[in-house]
């Protein structure tokens, strides 16, 4: 097998050894600031990141470094409280090693949550963004030897965000008295935010919120068949205008999304209530 595949395998393995026979049916990513959401799960199995074998561990603001097993109503899931960022220095497949264990685990579905700033004129901080679709400015996780275990060499991207969770989502916020963005996520490397030649050009080019993660995460759910729902936190506007003084903050998008993570917690519990018992769609 693998070496890769066995690192997965011995994560996904250790996991199991906790919790037993239950399986989680949905995976959840929580980004900065939004830790919390692992508040809302119940009868929660906490495991940190550092006490799974070759596992990395979170060093991001914000990002705490656990698997929180537990059910939100009636579904087993499974949610990282923080991620690995590429800017962090890992490589691709361990910024997205937890995807791949989560799989292993049985989830079929994967909520992804991030922090961004906008380059929508018409959207502003606080806001809350389903993501209809992607750019990716970054490396891109499947360049390599393929994970032949997880999924094809070439992987078509025309569906990455699931259609109907996304019209559930609007159902489920229209129910909830929401209002919801919806919109084109951009990632790049980072740790740097962009200039505001960057901002404009990203603009031009389609992008409404950029941040510096989820697209990894989300390319490789889709490489092995999960279906894939994601939501940006607008934590701020950025910057077109280069004599701005409103300069980006990494701890001001930590305090924005820790405002926005009971409404999103809210949404994602919603969503999931809605979902068909044992991962079957109805
Ligand atoms: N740019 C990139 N990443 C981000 C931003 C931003 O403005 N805000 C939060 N994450």
């Amino acid at each position: 097998m693998d070496e890769r595949t066995l690192h997965i395998r011995k994560a996904a393995d250790y996991i199991r050894s906790i919790i037993g026979d239950r399986t989680p049916e949905v995976g959840i990513i929580l980004g900065s600031g939004l830790g919390k959401l692992g508040d809302s799960i119940e009868n929660p199995t906490v495991i940190p990141y550092r006490d799974i074998p070759d596992f990395p561990v979170s060093t991001a603001i914000g990002h705490k470094g656990n698997f929180i097993i537990g059910t939100i109503s009636g579904h087993t899931v499974i949610a990282m409280q923080g991620r690995f960022h590429f800017y962090e220095g890992y490589p691709m497949d361990k910024v997205t090693i937890a995807v791949r264990t989560m799989k292993c685990l049985g989830a079929e579905y994967l909520f992804v949550s991030n922090a961004a700033g906008t380059c929508n004129p018409d959207f502003h901080t606080g806001d809350l963004m389903v993501i209809r679709d992607h750019i990716n400015m970054m490396n891109n996780p499947l360049i390599g030897p393929n994970f032949n275990d997880f999924g094809p060499r070439f992987l078509d991207m025309t569906c990455a965000y699931d259609a109907d969770m996304r019209q559930l989502a609007f159902d489920c916020a229209s129910d909830m008295g929401l209002t919801l963005r919806e919109g084109v996520y951009l990632a790049g490397t980072g740790p740097t935010y962009e200039t505001p030649s960057e901002v404009r050009f990203y603009r031009l080019i389609g992008a409404d919120a950029l941040g510096m993660s989820t697209v990894p995460e989300v390319i490789v759910a889709r490489h092995c068949g999960m279906k894939v729902f994601g939501v940006s936190v607008i934590t701020n506007e950025c910057n077109f205008d280069s004599g701005s003084s409103e300069f980006n903050d990494g701890d001001d998008v930590v305090k924005k999304a820790d405002k926005a993570a009971a409404t999103l917690s809210g949404l994602f519990q919603n969503i999931i209530s809605r979902l068909p018992q044992n991962g079957s769609r109805g």
